[in-house]
């Protein structure tokens, strides 16, 4: 039995805590493949496409973009080969949902990566995993191996004409790999700088071909709007945000885990209900509702529900639906610490605004912290993370300049705090 059990399972994660359920024969005896089957057998790439536009899935790996409209841009009559990328480098703090798929349900990801590769036309799929995640890349590579043998890989996927090939590719820890076009330079063998855009990567994408690059979530949710249409899909969520996701959930909960709930779930229902609330009494002093890169809500804020369209009337997004908690013993001065130095050492450096701009907030959020920080810090802080912000290569700089701006916006009396007492107030909060 599998020890990291999610507290709420749905339709992506039913099933994964039977052992069987990660081989081919498992999958099968669950129902699966079946809805690969009538992609490639019964439909046509466009009729693939248009289902899944009209599901209005929107992508997993924290920008939110329909899929459909995403598949929708490869060439229909390519005049070489064309791929798919799964991102499988999840490094955003806070994220551990895919994961939990590449370990315990590979052949849903693969699934849905051959439905998602024959509805752009690609020949292969390059699945990049995250370093880290060893057992993951193990188990997903057991998985492609059990497809190739029973000929659901190949020259004739699944007996339907169709070739495709699945490539498991593994990184080397770091952060901006995720970052789509750091990837195909990583998966080209070079350093994962980010490149320039346009061209998109549907465009110019791996080994200079059009590519499709989705996320492991993402990919996932495919076989299941094959098989019970758009309108099964749209009936979950919100009218902007269908279908369910996996909410991380971590830090100062009762039932740290894995959530698969319909988007637009408030998030104070998943905080208290389902994590079980804060433990020994204490009260929420504030909640990240998306991953480390999204801004801080703080607790009279949990009211919110947990979809793109709402969060953004709170200056914050959904991300990657990883939840952090953090009690009232929490010093925010400290999380900006750990959150810049993060993003100060996972920069690329290519571009000034975010390899100065990540250093400078760091510093000065650690100075700050030491007692060494005068009021004028607090303006340097939110000046530099505003320069930061829409100016760079990606969307790096823009990540590691919002958590800054929500910790001002939500805790500035923690941050003034420090400055006038010369020294940290909150004595009981973790230690840098
Ligand atoms: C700094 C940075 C890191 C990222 N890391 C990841 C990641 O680990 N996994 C992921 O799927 N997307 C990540 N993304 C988003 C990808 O660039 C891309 O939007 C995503 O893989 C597209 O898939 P989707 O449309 O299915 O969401 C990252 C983006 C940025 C700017
Ligand atoms: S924004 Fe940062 S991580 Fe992205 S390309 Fe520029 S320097 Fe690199």
């Amino acid at each position: 039995m599998y020890p990291r059990l999610p507290h709420v399972t749905g339709y992506l994660t039913e099933h994964v805590a039977e052992d069987d359920f990660v081989t081919l024969e498992g999958y099968r005896a669950r129902g699966g493949w079946l809805a690969a089957e009538r992609a490639l057998r019964e439909m046509s790439p466009e009729d693939v496409v248009d289902q899944v536009t009209a599901s209005g899935l929107q992508g997993r790996g924290g920008a939110g973009f329909p899929t459909g409209q995403k598949w929708s841009f490869m060439p229909s009559d390519p005049d070489g080969p064309s791929y798919l990328v799964c991102n499988a480098d999840e490094s955003e703090p806070g994220s551990f949902k895919d994961r939990l798929l590449l370990e315990r349900a590979p052949h849903k990801v693969l699934e849905g990566i051959l439905i998602g590769a024959f509805a752009t036309r690609a020949e292969k799929t390059f699945v990049y995993v995250r370093g880290e995640y060893s057992r993951a890349a193990d188990v997903f590579e057991s998985a492609v191996e059990e497809c190739r043998t029973a000929g659901i890989l190949g020259r004739n996927a699944l007996g339907s004409g169709f070739g495709h090939d699945v490539v498991v590719t593994r990184g080397a820890g770091a952060y901006i790999c995720g970052e789509e076009t750091g990837l195909l330079e990583s998966l080209e063998g070079r350093k994962g700088m980010p490149r320039k855009k346009p061209p998109y990567p549907a465009q110019v994408g791996a080994f200079g071909r059009p590519t499709t690059v989705n996320n492991v979530e993402t990919l996932a949710h495919v076989p299941h709007i094959v098989a019970n249409g758009p309108e099964w899909f749209r009936g979950l969520g919100t009218e902007e945000s269908p279908g369910t996701t996996l909410f991380g959930v971590s830090g100062h909960v009762s039932r740290p885990g894995l959530y698969e709930l319909p988007l637009g779930t408030r998030l104070d229902e998943i905080v208290f209900e389902h994590a079980g609330g804060v433990p020994g009494g204490r009260k929420v002093k504030a909640v990240i509702p998306g991953g480390l890169s999204m801004p801080a809500l703080p607790a009279g804020q949990l009211d919110v529900p947990m979809a793109n369209e709402s969060l953004r009337e709170r200056g914050t997004f959904l991300g990657t639906g990883g939840i952090i908690v953090m009690d009232d013993t929490t010093c925010m001065v400290r999380v900006a610490c750990v959150t810049t130095w993060f993003f100060r050492d996972e920069s690329c450096g290519q571009c000034t605004q975010c390899r100065e701009g990540t250093g400078w907030l760091h510093k000065l959020c650690e100075r700050i912290e030491r007692g060494a920080g005068e009021d004028a810090d607090l303006d340097v802080l939110r000046d530099v993370s505003a320069s930061m912000e829409g100016q760079t290569i990606c969307a790096f700089a823009d990540a590691a300049a919002w958590p800054v701006q929500g910790f001002l916006r939500h805790f500035r009396e923690d941050f003034e705090a420090h400055v006038r007492l010369a020294k940290c107030p909150f004595p009981a909060s973790f230690e840098l």
